[in-house]
């Protein structure tokens, strides 16, 4: 069966809440176990930098977002699980994929054009307040999933431009420099709807309506019991439709679970009891995670050296690919350009003079080329040794001094050397020259 390598990032800048759980870490746990897949999760540490310039922010959510994996199920020794900051191929990729991302494919990303609208609506200039990081955002996405070849990443319906952009980028590069890079799809899970949040609207930070997965209980309840529900007083029935609380039910229960809970709003349960019925489910859910990732969270030592333990095993895979694009892009060992070289001396040594006496009783010799052919013919001398010597000077000038005079044959400087073999032209003999002077230099 072929392997499919599947990756996602997280970005390091919050806690981890339940629709974090329920959209992506649960999901993700569960394909990392399926026969045929290799997982890669890392922890988007450099994207963060771009949406906050809080450190300790950043440092706190790579602790909790990586606890929060592992006491979800994550088996690092089964998977890639890393922080992208600890693979320096990553930026390293950045910066070759630059060279071929498209300023105007980049202008039309979604999050730059939306700070661009923003900006025109309140007259400001089109870029005001945006960095280049946010406008190469998507560049450093796009390094992160082409790095390591993924074929499916699984995302938010949010990021699939992004998904597209890593194709457009891996695409020209392949075509400029060689076959490199897979093509990734997105994956969005069609099955896993976006969870409300507390307002009714998608869970997300940038709403402040999120319940933490692992709040302890108590705020846990609190914060259940006040997600917003209609004025339907108990005995009355609700609807299912529309109510944030029964979603959020949903995804934490069983199908049957769920038309008992769909019988008990049809049968007018209070809001109080249905909320209590919505805690007791996420915590019977959550509360044994809860207790691992409490005992993770105090051992930050572990977790850094599963981070690390975890870079390590991904730069196997990243730095060889690293090694072949600088290759590719022209950024060379010097000294393979002597080998180069060399290569080239090897094939045209083979040209060679081949000496012979003729009835005329003088000494003659011819260039031939590697494969045999003529290139020229001497003029006659006297001795074995003044062809000879007329053939060191060739080999050692001849490259760059010899002319062909039409009409009389090929000099070296004022001495007349020889003639043209039929169907040879200068270039020819002086590339096999070149050769020669080259060995003797
Ligand atoms: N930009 C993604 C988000 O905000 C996180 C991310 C960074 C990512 N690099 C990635 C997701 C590579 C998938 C693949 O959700």
């Amino acid at each position: 069966m072929p392997v499919t390598r599947v990756l996602t990032g997280i970005t390091t800048s919050g806690t981890p809440h339940l629709g974090n759980y329920a959209g992506a870490i649960r999901p993700a746990v569960a394909a990392s176990r399926r026969a045929g897949v290799e997982s890669f999760y890392f922890l988007a540490d450099y994207h963060a930098l771009i949406k906050t310039f809080d450190p300790a922010r950043v440092q706190r959510s790579t602790l909790e977002i990586a606890a929060s994996w592992l006491a979800c199920g994550l088996e690092p020794d089964k998977v890639w699980f890393y922080r992208q900051s600890d693979i320096p191929e990553v930026t390293e990729l950045t910066w070759l994929l630059t060279g071929v991302a498209g300023k105007g494919l980049l202008n039309r990303a979604h999050a730059y054009k939306a700070a661009v609208d923003r900006n025109r609506a309140a007259g400001e200039d089109d870029d005001a307040g945006v960095s280049a990081g946010l406008f190469m955002y998507p560049v450093l996405m796009a390094a992160d999933i082409l790095l390591f070849k993924a074929h499916s990443v699984p995302v938010g319906r949010d990021q699939v431009q992004h998904i597209e952009m890593a194709r457009d980028f891996g695409a020209r590069f392949n075509h400029v420099y060689g076959e490199h890079f897979v093509l990734p799809e997105a994956a969005i899970e069609e099955s896993v709807a976006t969870l409300p949040g507390l307002d009714g609207r998608k869970m997300s930070k940038s709403y402040d309506n999120t319940i933490p997965l692992f709040a302890p209980p108590a705020e846990l309840r609190k914060l259940i019991f006040s997600i917003v529900t209609d004025s339907r007083a108990p005995g009355e029935a609700k609807d299912t439709q529309g109510s944030a609380l029964f979603q959020l039910y949903q995804a934490f229960a069983t199908p049957e679970q769920t038309d008992a809970f769909a019988r008990a709003y049809a049968d007018g349960i209070g809001w109080g009891d249905a909320k209590q019925a919505l805690f007791d489910r996420v915590d019977a859910e959550v509360a044994p995670m809860r207790a691992r990732y409490d005992e993770l969270i105090a051992k930050p030592v572990e977790i850094e050296a599963i981070l690390r333990e975890g870079a390590l095993k991904a730069r196997k895979i990243a730095a060889p690919l690293l090694e072949a694009l600088r290759h590719a892009v022209g950024l060379r060992d010097l000294r393979t350009q002597a080998a180069a070289k060399s290569d080239a001396k090897a094939k045209s040594a083979l040209a060679q003079f081949k000496q012979y006496r003729e009835k005329d009783g003088q000494f003659y010799f011819k260039l031939l080329a590697a494969d045999g052919t003529e290139l020229m013919q001497s003029v006659g001398h006297a001795s074995p040794r003044d062809a000879g010597e007329c053939i060191a000077a060739l080999k050692r000038d001849g490259a760059v001094t010899l002319r062909h005079v039409a009409g009389a044959g090929l000099h070296l400087g004022a001495q007349r050397v020889g003639e043209l073999a039929g169907g040879t032209h200068i270039e020819d003999v002086a590339i096999a020259l070149a050769a020669f002077a080259q060995e003797g230099s």
